[in-house]
């Protein structure tokens, strides 16, 4: 509908001499407050400095050239003040609507925009030899919405895990081991193990040997590489479940260790093209003339930094991939460091350095507002997050439905916990800083994930038994009814904003505001056995296919009985 608002002001504002294109148009035209003002209204303020005419004069002489508009889905344009008012013929409006979901059902609000263009999402991304920590959750969360919402809007995907697997880090682990190892103990709880290893290494005395360990893994000696690979094996296999549990999947797993020799090739170019300068023994780039200060990418015993890595995976990811665009979903205290990175591929004479993007993401903070990933100065691991979350679900469902089988039981918690932990974050902007309150998430009632899951179920036990027909007839709409049909045709139209500024947090709450609409409908709307029947059935299907249209992007699985 709001194609054809624009569709009628496209030739006006032209004749106007206003250059617009339709997205700007689109983009300009706003939802008034109240149906008096109509159902879309466009607003002249902006074109008043360039027609140097009152926005009042430039609206009337825009609706003069609309002129007769019978054959439109409108019933009226109008003129208020400074806006043009249209108001949608709301059987038709209610018609097209129900009739668009209920025909292209998981396709309704797909987009083409991304016309099978190729990008590439890098996500999750954790470090190897630790537990999946709840610092790399956001990135996990974000990530996989981002990636859907760019699917959804005809992208071609690829999901790649960039998993933390080399660097010095694990030049002290390894060299941790062979000073205090026991293969006995590793082997009964091997990442848990690892990481009391590193902890205990940690420290200054041990600092060069853990230097020559590294080394001799960037050498690839043998013997060292097999116990890396060995300890690496437990990790993936621990992340690898966890992945399972919260549906998350992959197109590639390509970790920092692909790029080890790549990275020293990299390395001889730029000593060669004299685009990196020696600093103290070490290798640098300089970028300060950008504000960027120096790059290190090469230390003074020759071995490989985290920055020489990335350099050589994003040259190396172009040539396989020949993406269109690469997002980066990583944390804000990366910020500096991604545009250091982008800078140096531009200055490499990478053009396609302009189609990377850091999508950053803020952090997660306890309800003190201090940092939630070192709780008690303890780390705080994903696995205990989702074992205190499937406690909490499991309380509410046993609750209200008390007589639940334990299958039942594990499926809902899981679920439940899932859109709990997901919607929590995806609700807010990426970038904020967020309070990672479970007991919020997880509660039924206000703006969650499980009250959404629960208006899903709701409309649900209602369609269950009656079959919905393709044929309904409309009758006058009632007020709550022609809300629920507005908030359901807005859906492409979120999508689309979603796409474009890589934000989650606007699918997330349109979900929310589209459960809010349905829960108020029903109040007030009786479904069975009224006179509108057959289209409020339909109104019905329709919102459970939009809520779940729009979960999914978010990851998050809907529930027909809770
Ligand atoms: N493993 C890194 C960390 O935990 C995140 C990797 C982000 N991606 C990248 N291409 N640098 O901090």
């Amino acid at each position: 509908m709001k194609k054809e608002v624009v569709n009628l002001l496209k030739k006006p504002l032209k004749d106007l001499k206003i250059v617009l294109t339709g997205e700007q148009i689109e983009k300009t035209i706003e939802s008034p407050p109240s149906p008096e003002m109509g159902d879309y209204a466009f607003p002249c303020f902006s074109l008043a400095e360039k027609l140097k005419m009152n926005p009042h004069e430039i609206a009337l002489q825009v609706r003069e050239k609309i002129g007769d508009f019978l054959e439109t889905e409108f019933y009226d344009i109008q003129v208020e003040g400074s806006y043009v008012n249209f108001f949608v013929n709301r059987k038709s409006l209610a018609r097209q609507t129900v009739w668009d979901i209920i025909t292209q059902k998981k396709n309704y609000g797909r987009a083409t925009i991304g016309n099978k263009k190729k990008a590439i999402v890098e996500f999750s991304s954790p470090n190897i030899a630790k537990p999946f920590g709840i610092g790399h959750l956001r990135s996990t969360i974000i990530g996989n919405s981002i990636a859907n919402i760019l699917e959804f809007s005809g992208y071609k995907t690829v999901r790649i895990n960039y998993l933390g697997d080399w660097g010095a880090q694990f030049g002290r682990l390894l060299a941790g081991y062979r000073k205090f190892g026991r293969e006995k103990e590793l082997l009964k709880d091997p990442i848990n193990y690892l990481l009391k290893i590193y902890v205990k290494t940690n420290k200054k005395q041990y600092e060069k040997i853990a230097r020559e360990e590294f080394k001799k893994m960037e050498e690839e000696d043998k013997k060292t590489l097999m116990l890396w690979k060995l300890f690496k094996g437990f990790t993936m296999e621990d992340f690898k479940k966890m992945y399972k549990l919260l549906k998350i999947k992959f197109d590639a797993y390509e970790g920092e260790s692909n790029y080890n020799k790549k990275a020293k090739a990299l390395l001889e170019e730029l000593k060669e093209k004299k685009i990196v300068k020696k600093s103290q023994g070490a290798y640098v780039i300089n970028l300060e003339e950008y504000g960027l200060g120096n790059a290190l990418v090469e230390k003074s015993d020759g071995t490989t930094l985290y920055a020489t890595r990335d350099l050589s995976a994003a040259i190396d990811r172009y040539k396989r991939y020949k993406f269109d665009r690469m997002i980066y979903e990583v944390g804000q205290e990366q910020k500096l460091y991604f545009r250091q990175l982008f800078k140096t591929l531009e200055i490499l004479g990478y053009k396609w350095s302009k189609d990377c993007v850091h999508a950053d993401h803020g952090l997660y903070l306890d309800k003190d507002g201090k940092k939630f990933s070192t709780r008690k100065g303890k780390m705080v691991f994903l696995k205990d997050i989702i074992d205190e979350t499937l406690g909490l679900a499991k309380k509410e469902i046993k609750k209200r439905e008390p007589s639940v089988s334990k299958r039942g039981l594990d499926e809902k918690a899981l679920k439940i916990a899932i859109a709990a932990i997901f919607y929590g974050d995806l609700k807010n902007n990426r970038q904020n800083n967020i309070v990672f309150d479970l007991k919020k998430f997880v509660s039924f009632e206000g703006d969650t994930g499980p009250y959404i899951l629960y208006s899903y179920a709701r409309a649900s036990s209602i369609i269950k038994k009656i079959d919905v027909k393709e044929k309904f007839q409309v009758y006058d709409l009632e007020d709550k009814e022609l809300e629920l049909v507005k908030k359901l045709s807005q859906f492409p139209e979120v999508v689309l904003a979603a796409q474009q500024s890589l934000n989650p947090s606007l699918v997330a709450n349109y979900s929310y505001h589209l459960a809010q609409t349905f829960n108020e409908f029903y109040h007030g709307c009786r479904v069975l056995g009224s006179q509108q029947e057959t289209f409020r059935l339909a109104l019905v299907q329709s919102f459970r296919q939009v809520l779940k249209n729009s979960m999914s992007l978010l990851g998050i699985d809907v529930l027909d009985k809770m």
